[in-house]
């Protein structure tokens, strides 16, 4: 942000982040000329849901920075048209000049952003069915499988591996499996952050339990 002070970023949700977003509102550093898009939405999703990406990244982040409103790009989780938002997020990433540097969690299967594992993975932003076990994984912070939405619009593996650089941060010793298969000289789409060994610069940081399986 200092060194490049127009970056596109990428930037995710979830409990993960959350540390890095209080350390870089400290820091008060100069976002004006900062441009933002999320990594993805649940869908439905109502912008007021608190568990909304919309909702967690304005209220954990975005409104605690001097980021420019028009500068921010947020998948609309209130749309009645996915497919066209998500077409459109591509161009509009495309249109800013690509992203500088994208922000990854990852989840308990290796999903990253909501690419979840498959046979096949899509390259661009899509509308996604969720997972079975990131549904129960995500009720946690919804309350009830029940309420946690089946869908999710998400950046494709094409628009993550188009970012210049990526960093993906894990915590917890529940994503050691996840992690450990990144190192394990393999690649496959049963777990996509394991692909991430085909792109020229990744940066890991995990915590002691996250990397205790490496
Ligand atoms: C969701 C998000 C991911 C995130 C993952 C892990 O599935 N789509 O971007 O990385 O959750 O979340 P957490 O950091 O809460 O474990």
């Amino acid at each position: 942000i200092t060194g490049k002070p127009d970056s596109v970023l990428a930037l995710p949700t979830g409990a993960t982040p959350i540390g890095m977003y209080m350390e870089l509102i400290k820091k008060k550093l100069d976002f004006s000329r900062i441009t933002v898009f999320n990594l993805g939405e649940y869908y439905p999703i109502s912008k007021k849901n608190n568990q909304s990406n919309y909702y967690l990244l304005n209220d954990g982040f975005l409104s605690k920075t001097n980021i420019k409103r028009e500068n921010v790009y947020i998948l609309d989780g209130e749309t009645q048209q996915p497919d066209e938002e998500c077409k459109g997020f591509d161009e509009k990433i495309s249109l800013a000049g690509g992203i500088d540097l994208i922000i990854l969690g990852i989840g308990v299967n290796g999903h990253i952003a909501f690419n979840e594992p498959a046979e096949k993975l899509t390259l661009d932003t899509h509308l996604c069915d969720l997972t079975a076990r990131t549904i129960e994984e995500h009720a946690k912070y919804f309350g009830s499988d029940e309420t946690v939405p089946h869908k999710s619009m998400t950046m494709g593996m094409g628009t993550i591996f188009a970012a210049k650089r990526i960093l993906l941060l894990a915590n917890g010793l529940n994503k050691a499996d996840a992690v450990a298969q990144i190192f394990s000289g393999e690649i496959t789409t049963s777990n996509p952050a394991t692909l991430l060994n085909l792109h020229h610069d990744v940066t890991i940081i995990a915590d002691k339990e996250a990397a205790s399986k490496i």
